[in-house]
């Protein structure tokens, strides 16, 4: 597929910033993985059921971290919980956005994540 350059995509690439959220939004979210996502993708998040794949680790790097926040998050409200897929709050997504995050090694901040699209599109996954 050919990708479409224009200034808004390459502005969006130009001010890519690391993702934001609080510790106690990744809480918030480790609570909602309990409820909503253990069963399928285990209590150390490699250690699931049901075909529940990695959420961390190599694999989570090689899926998602050369990505936004954006592709992380819509994916998780497109297709989870995959026996419910697209059944909780953008603000629920967003907290177990932060969860997977702070469990893959991004340092939490002063900001929450919110559900909003653009903010997603300009926090940049990639590491230096
Ligand atoms: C009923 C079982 C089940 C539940 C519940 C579930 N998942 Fe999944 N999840 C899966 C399966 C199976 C896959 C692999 C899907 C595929 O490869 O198409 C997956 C894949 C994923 C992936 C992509 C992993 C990757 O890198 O390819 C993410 C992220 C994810 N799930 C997050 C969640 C979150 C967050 C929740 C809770 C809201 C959740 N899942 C609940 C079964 C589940």
């Amino acid at each position: 597929m050919v990708a479409l350059i224009g200034p808004g995509a390459a502005g969006a690439m130009a001010d890519g910033v690391p993702p934001s959220f609080t510790q106690d939004q990744a809480e918030r979210g480790q609570s909602a993985y309990r409820r909503y996502c253990q069963n399928c993708h285990g209590s150390r998040l490699d250690n699931g059921e049901f075909g529940g794949a990695p959420l961390n680790g190599q694999y989570f790097a090689q899926h998602w971290g050369t990505g936004s926040v954006a592709g992380l998050y819509d994916y998780m409200r497109a297709r989870m919980p995959a026996d419910r897929p697209g059944r909780l709050s953008p603000q629920t997504y967003a907290d177990l956005t932060a969860f997977l995050l702070s469990r893959n090694g991004y340092k939490p901040t002063e900001t929450e994540l919110t559900p909003d699209a653009d903010e997603h599109q300009r926090m940049s996954l990639r590491r230096e």
